[in-house]
């Protein structure tokens, strides 16, 4: 497999919008503190896991199918509650807020999956407004956000396009601009290349790098060998539920690691 795509956003240098580097002595952004999931049939997911994240970092999660990887995904974002353990966001533990907090918190994220989640009936840009139209109906300001939004995803022409219209890297470029639309400080991202080729999965993963560069800390949970060892960010190894390797500028996976 050859990837023809220029090579990663440097990770040092200050950025145009002037976010700068990871910010390795401010207080981290997101804390596991031995954090186990069991899934209501007895399924251990993920076990004892504990890690940290600074803010403006950039993690790739790697692990086999099941290892949990998704798991860890969705405690970030209060789909499931941690069993045993702490799950914190910027301080906040997430087990103490209440449901109707919950948008709250998920405001200050944006998500995308393998599966773009599109509407197919609406346009690029529909897609993209629905998530602030109810809260902030104001049509010049929402013409604004979703034009800022499509021009980071280098979809600014495709605004009247509709899904089924679009490449499957394009039709994630719309997920990432609809998921950045609040501005999020955290951007989860579960398997976002797992549809897509090799050339288009790395143009996704370029631009959440740009997007990390852009000051957002960055978590990726993914199977893509190549992209992680291209990129040389911060590894994360699950195995069955257990977090086995946390690793700065890691690779998919260790010298002499059998292939997981
Ligand atoms: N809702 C659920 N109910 C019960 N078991 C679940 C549920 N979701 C996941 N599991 C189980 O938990 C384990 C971890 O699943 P998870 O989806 O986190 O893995 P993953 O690493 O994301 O895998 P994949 O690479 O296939 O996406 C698996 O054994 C899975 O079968
Ligand atoms: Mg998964």
């Amino acid at each position: 497999m050859s990837i023809s795509i220029s090579p990663a956003p440097p990770k040092t240098e200050a950025s145009a919008t002037g976010s700068g580097p990871p910010a390795r002595h401010d207080p981290p952004i997101i804390v596991f503190e031995r954090v186990s999931k069991s899934y209501p049939n007895g399924v251990s997911a993920v076990q004892d896991v504990s890690f940290t994240v600074r803010p403006r970092d950039f993690v790739f999660v790697v692990g086999a199918s099941g290892a949990g990887k998704s798991t860890i995904i969705r405690l970030l974002i209060r789909e499931e509650t941690a069993t045993k353990g702490h799950v914190l966001v910027e301080g906040q533990d997430l087990a103490r807020i209440r449901h109707r907090h919950l948008p709250r918190l998920r405001r200050k994220m944006g998500i995308v999956f393998q599966d773009f989640k599109l509407l197919p009936k609406l346009t690029v840009a529909q897609n993209v407004a629905f998530a602030i139209q109810v809260t902030d109906p104001g049509r010049s300001y929402l013409k604004e956000k979703v034009g800022e939004a499509l021009y980071i995803v280098g979809l600014e022409d495709k605004l009247n396009s509709y899904p089924t219209e679009l490449s499957g890297g394009e039709q994630q470029r719309v997920a990432i601009a609809r998921a950045l639309i609040h501005r999020p400080r955290i951007f989860l991202a579960d398997e976002p290349t797992g549809n897509l080729d090799p050339d288009a999965g790395w143009g996704i993963v370029q631009l959440l790098l740009q997007i990390n560069h852009r000051g957002a800390t960055v978590v990726m949970a993914t199977h893509n060998r190549e992209v992680v060892d291209l990129s040389r960010r911060r590894v994360l190894a699950m195995e069955g539920g257990r977090l086995i390797r946390d690793e700065q500028e890691g690779h998919y996976l260790k010298d002499g690691e059998a292939n997981l």
